[in-house]
């Protein structure tokens, strides 16, 4: 079994580059399969989640090429199927895209139900609401598979009941070629949602609005090839800054878009570190004592959910009464029993987490739960006295690129063990 080894009490200190977004090349690369020519996506970050959605999209029949470990050539023209790999899709929650994706380009998909972190219900009604609305006819099926088929998409409207990203995403794939204009409702507007909709209008799609609450898509005929790069993580990049903060470091964090991060650092300005913005880049230092805060997450420009774990072990470690009100998931705080086992002072009730501030950690043997989950036992690990190991790293390696060496170059005693137990 693979573990990270982390030695705590070591201020971070130096630069990180921060890798392409997880959450946007797993909408993006769906999305070439909509291009009738190929496409060369760059700044992809070398992640599991990439690696797998890169097998299905050669399983269906798609040429793959990598220019270098972060460019990669995608020819479309050879795909002959339309149902994705079962085991694949399993490994990860993006696979769903690839039913807006094929349905968008061949009027039908079989994708099986998707994998990812648990927690709490994660239903795909919206998913469907937008396909359906589209013109899409949902057949039947009982082994965990979508099975979706349309002789021809007719734009429409879609109001979004609740904001989601995925249903945002998946409409967007199934609009683009549909015949006439789709208006979505209540749309997410993170900035993985912009960057997908430059991508598909670097085709030649006709989106407008992305990054409001309404993202109006007028159907085309034909789209072209592009070459396109991922932005910068905003998770990655709030994941790097929360370690910089938590461990009383001075650290870089390069590669990045300030105004994605804006909510981010809002809230560890509040809580005494001091946050320097740059064009590209923003450093994070902290000396003293961390301050507790109330923090609740809510969709995009709220207060990220997937930095909810992360920001809980500085609150855990911060002075005073600190909170956490979770708006988006309904079971997100289950990492906080690992947290508990090192120390901190938690009391979780339904969607809200009360922390009261210790003064240290202890390390000891955690789990990552999740892929944020993972992250925040990073930080844990890094805070803590003594040695901390942390298993079940694959979930952290599906959303991480390079996480050891990063954190090394950052002055981190870190390692990556095989334990033959
Ligand atoms: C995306 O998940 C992200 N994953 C998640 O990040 C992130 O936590 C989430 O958006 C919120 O920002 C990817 O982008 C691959 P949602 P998604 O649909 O699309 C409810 C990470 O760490 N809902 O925005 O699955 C849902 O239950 C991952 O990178 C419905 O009710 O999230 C939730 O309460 C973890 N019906 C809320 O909407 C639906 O059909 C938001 O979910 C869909 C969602």
């Amino acid at each position: 079994m693979e573990k990270y080894r982390i030695t705590g009490g070591i201020p971070l200190s130096g630069a990180v580059d921060i890798s392409g977004a997880k959450n946007a090349v797993v909408a993006i690369l769906p999305a070439v399969l909509l291009s009738d020519e190929p496409c060369r996506i760059e700044n992809i970050p070398h992640i599991s989640d990439v690696t797998t959605t890169l097998k299905i999209l050669e399983k269906l029949g798609a040429k793959v090429a990598y220019v270098d470990p972060h460019t990669v050539e995608i020819d479309p023209r050879t795909v002959t199927s339309n149902e994705v790999d079962h085991e694949l899709a399993c490994k990860m929650r993006a696979s769903y895209y690839f039913i807006g994706a094929l349905l968008g380009k061949t009027g039908s998909a079989r994708v099986p139900m998707p994998g990812g972190c648990w927690f709490g219900e994660r239903p795909i009604d919206l998913h469907i609401k937008g396909f359906h609305a589209l013109g899409a006819e949902s057949i039947p099926q009982e082994d965990n598979v979508i099975e979706m088929h349309a002789n021809q998409l007719m734009g429409n409207s879609v109001y979004l009941d609740t904001v989601s990203v995925g249903a945002t995403v998946n409409i967007m794939l199934a609009a683009a070629r549909a015949r006439g204009m789709t208006i979505i409702e209540n749309a997410a507007k993170e900035p993985h949602i912009v960057d997908l909709a430059n991508f598909l209008i670097r085709m030649g799609a006709d989106v407008r609005g992305a990054g409001t609450d309404v993202i109006k898509i007028r159907g085309v005929q034909q789209l072209s090839g592009a070459v396109y790069s991922i932005i910068p993580d905003q998770i990655e990049a709030g994941t790097y800054m929360a370690m910089a903060a938590a461990t009383g470091g001075d650290v870089l964090v390069r590669n990045v878009i300030p105004k994605h991060l804006e909510s981010i650092t809002t809230k560890l300005d509040e809580m005494g570190a001091r946050i320097e913005e740059m064009d590209d880049a923003v450093r994070v230092r902290c000396e003293g004592r961390l301050r507790g805060c109330n923090i609740k997450t809510m969709p995009h420009p709220g207060f990220p959910t997937d930095m909810q774990p992360q920001i809980a072990v500085l609150l855990s470690i911060a002075e005073g009464e600190g909170t956490i009100t979770e708006g988006v998931w309904d079971n997100r705080f289950r990492y906080t029993e690992e947290l508990i086992r090192m120390g901190a002072k938690i009391e979780v009730n339904g969607k809200r987490a009360v922390f009261q501030g210790v003064d240290h950690l202890t390390a000891t043997n955690v789990k990552a739960m999740d892929l944020r989950a993972g992250a925040a036992m990073v930080i844990a690990g890094l805070v803590a006295q003594g040695v901390t190991e942390i298993e079940d790293i694959r979930y952290i390696e599906r959303g991480y690129e390079d996480i050891i060496e990063k954190l090394r170059r950052l002055g981190a005693q870190v390692e990556r063990v095989t334990d033959e137990a």
